[in-house]
């Protein structure tokens, strides 16, 4: 179906996602200009839990003058097996876009196959897109544009990295990558992307000079067995001052939240100054709004 989704970065422009970035910052400054979105009607299928991205998209659309459904799976159809794509194409004749978080990147694709109205990935296994809209809108809020610099992506190889794969394709930055070993990006994301992509071997040699630290949870929502696991094999990945002390001396710290301090990062650098985090989370609202009007006006 020809039809608007945002499933991943690739979704977009390099042209798209600086509009986003500088509309999400012009939004924050001055609600009373976006693009009124009365009547109009956003459903959350949410299969795993969250507060930002859930939050953000439900206070999106009440200042939209729209509004949100919010449909966990346990109580919808789909909870009791009724086929992905039946559910699309119900919903798409009832709503105007659909946001959805769950843990195969193949169901957002099968929905948004049958889908007649925009699907956005609210999260997946493999992909985190909403967030990087935010990140993004923060690191150009505090230090401009982003092409040109060095980004670092310390942890886990997982949702949020391979947004970061994609990101550095798109807004022209490098990214250096330090994971634990077996816990690396898709091979074939970095492949594609080798040109802006390295992947190093100590977090160290990842942080050296970098404009930008990021981190996320060393083990994601679906992992929770391997937690104590993890916590053995990511021992070293924690980002803290004296891993900072290795960055650029402007150098921000970004973590999508939930964290977990003590874990992949340390309380001091989590609550200190070089972090963004609180400003990243707030603009989760912002850049979601910016991303609704962009794909329920077309
Ligand atoms: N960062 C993020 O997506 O947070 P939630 O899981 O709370 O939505
Ligand atoms: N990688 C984390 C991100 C949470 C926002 C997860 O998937 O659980």
């Amino acid at each position: 179906m020809s039809c608007r989704h945002f499933l991943t970065l690739q979704d977009i422009s390099a042209s798209e996602f600086k509009q986003i970035i500088a509309r999400a910052m012009e939004l924050k400054n001055s609600p009373q200009l976006a693009t009124r979105a009365e009547g109009k009607t956003l459903a959350l299928i949410f299969e795993k839990s969250s507060t930002r991205t859930r939050v953000a998209f439900e206070v999106a659309m009440n200042q939209l003058g729209g509004s949100a459904l919010f449909l966990s799976s346990n109580d919808s159809q789909l909870g009791r097996g009724e086929p992905v794509e039946d559910t699309a194409r119900v919903l798409s004749r009832m709503v105007d876009c659909v946001a959805i978080r769950t843990f195969d990147h193949a169901m957002l694709s099968k929905f948004a196959a049958h889908s007649s109205v925009p699907v956005i990935n609210a999260l997946t296994d493999d992909y985190h897109p909403c967030q990087l809209l935010a990140d993004m809108q923060t690191y150009f809020e505090h230090r401009g544009d982003i092409s040109g610099k060095r980004v670092t992506w310390i942890g886990d190889g997982n949702n949020m990295c391979h947004s970061y794969i994609n990101a550095a394709a798109l807004l022209d930055f490098e990214l250096r990558i330090a994971c634990p070993n077996g816990f690396e990006p898709n091979a074939e994301l970095m492949a594609k992307h080798a040109s802006r992509v390295t992947l190093c071997s100590t977090p160290e040699e990842a942080v050296t000079g970098t404009s930008l630290v990021v981190t996320d949870v060393w083990a994601s929502m679906g992992q929770e067995s391997e937690q104590s696991e993890r916590l053995a094999r990511f021992d070293g990945f924690q980002v803290n001052a004296e891993l900072m002390a290795h960055a650029a001396s402007d150098a921000l710290f970004m973590h999508c939240l939930p964290a977990h301090r003590g874990e992949e990062v340390s309380a001091e650098l989590l609550d200190g100054a070089e972090s963004v985090v609180w400003d990243e989370a707030e603009n989760r609202m912002h850049s979601q709004k910016a991303l609704l009007e962009l794909l329920l006006n077309g």
